[in-house]
């Protein structure tokens, strides 16, 4: 049964919620336990659809896990498949991060290309170009990237950052023989806890939290992990606190690492807004007055792309005009006409949106399209007048765990409801 979202306008949040563990953390560490010897357990792994997703396509690959109260514990050793199937890859194109790892123990995997999304082509070819430079076979066949060979380290010169670009080839270098040198890395906290983690386990990782990052493989050696706690979600944390913007109340965020939204934090008090962060606490304070900023989405520690979403549905509050700049995927802007059909303005040219502000908002039927739009539109829906429904809320429940429940206990009027039958 299809669910949606009904909100009602809730001008006043308040109160303190918890923040879950980074999905974006957990799919690369939970692809990265191919390399493990031994059982793992993780902790404060969020259950989320994402999650879900990666561990059916563990279930089709032959692990073994049992997964309850954000603790999963796993072992690969039983893996007997090296297929990741269209089915999986196509709902989750994060899927794609158990490339590098298979590639690494089995030598040898096929996996399906990664469909785009709504967000823009997200092509794989910087993966594939690396993988090849570290000796691997790669064909892509009906839909499929076919890849086979021993590995052995490389210089990596990576043309644009990309995330799980840099995590693929971490992990594909973790078990190849020699050196890789990783040039142009990602650097986000994401990344950086993927590097910890293999050295916890005894690789030698050299750079980590640069863009260059030196891993000396162990040629075939499993490894032996530790026990892992999986970071904060930094985007989730960014999204409760633009709640407490966009409806100008005080709320605190717990369980939360402030140096990892450092740049969102700077443009909330740009805003007007009061942040007060202490060693895993933020609040929020209302703005005397929401002020216009401008915004241009950039790779970690600049202001991140999944946060582009949020800000612009504050920004339809501010007294003045925003400039939004959308660097780093060509069609991030699928919340801007579901924004106006409540009431916003906002217009769009090429990767800059403008946005007029000082808007009444009116309830309204909308539709989620990708995962941080749809939070936008939860946002926007806080202040509309009285009632807005979010439909097709699944893109939500990808990424946000326990959403409808952290949005009550704020003190906001949501409701999770059946859509009719068609
Ligand atoms: C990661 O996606 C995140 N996903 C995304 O979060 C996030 O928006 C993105 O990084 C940017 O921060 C996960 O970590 C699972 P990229 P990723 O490779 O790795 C181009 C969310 O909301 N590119 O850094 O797929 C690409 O098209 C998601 O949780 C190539 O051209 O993003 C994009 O323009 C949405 N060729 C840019 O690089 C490649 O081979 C950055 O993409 C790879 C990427």
């Amino acid at each position: 049964m299809y669910k949606y979202l009904n909100i009602k306008h809730s001008p006043k949040l308040s109160g303190s919620i918890e923040i879950s563990g980074a999905k974006n953390a957990a799919l690369p560490i939970i692809a990265s336990t191919i390399l493990a010897k031994n059982d793992v357990t993780l902790t404060n792994v969020p259950e989320v659809a994402d999650v879900k997703t990666l561990l059916k396509l563990f279930d089709l690959l032959g692990a073994d896990y049992s997964f309850k109260n954000n603790i999963l514990n796993i072992n690969t050793n039983s893996i007997h498949s090296t297929t990741a199937v269209y089915e999986i890859v196509k709902t989750m194109r994060a899927s794609i991060l158990v490339l590098g790892p298979l590639l690494s123990r089995f030598k040898e995997c096929k996996v399906s290309l990664p469909g785009g999304c709504a967000i823009g082509a997200r092509p794989v070819d910087l993966h594939l170009k690396a993988l090849d430079a570290m000796g691997a076979d790669i064909k892509i066949e009906g839909g499929y990237i076919k890849a086979s060979g021993k590995l052995r380290g490389a210089d990596i010169i990576f043309d644009k950052i990309t995330v799980t670009g840099t995590e693929n080839i971490i992990m594909a270098a973790t078990l190849a023989k020699g050196k890789t040198r990783i040039i142009n890395a990602a650097k986000e906290p994401e990344v950086v806890q993927l590097c910890e983690i293999l050295k916890d386990a005894g690789v030698e990782i050299e750079g980590i939290s640069s863009n260059e990052i030196i891993i000396n493989g162990t040629d075939g050696e499993l490894l032996n992990f530790k026990k892992i706690e999986i970071i904060p979600d930094r985007i989730e944390a960014g999204t409760y606190l633009a709640a407490g913007a966009i409806t100008n109340s005080k709320i605190t965020l717990k369980k939360v690492i402030p140096t990892h939204l450092e740049s969102v934090l700077v443009k909330f008090s740009e805003m007007g807004y009061k942040i007060e962060a202490k060693k895993d606490e933020i609040t929020i304070f209302p703005a005397n007055s929401i002020k216009p900023t401008n915004i241009s989405t950039t790779e970690y520690p600049g202001f991140p792309t999944d946060m582009q979403a949020q800000f612009m549905a504050i920004a339809t509050q501010a007294n003045g005009v925003s400039i939004i700049e959308e660097r780093l995927f060509e069609n991030r802007f699928m919340h801007v006409p579901e924004l106006n059909r409540l009431g916003a303005d906002i217009k769009i040219q090429g990767k800059i949106a403008t946005v007029y502000g000082a808007k009444e908002l009116i309830g309204a039927d909308v539709m989620a399209t990708d995962l941080r739009a749809s939070s936008a539109l939860v946002l926007a829906a806080l202040i509309a007048k009285g009632e807005t429904n979010v439909h097709r809320i699944y893109h939500l429940f990808r990424g946000y765990e326990k959403l409808t429940q952290k949005f009550k206990a704020l003190g906001a009027n949501v409701e999770l409801r059946d859509e009719p039958l068609p």
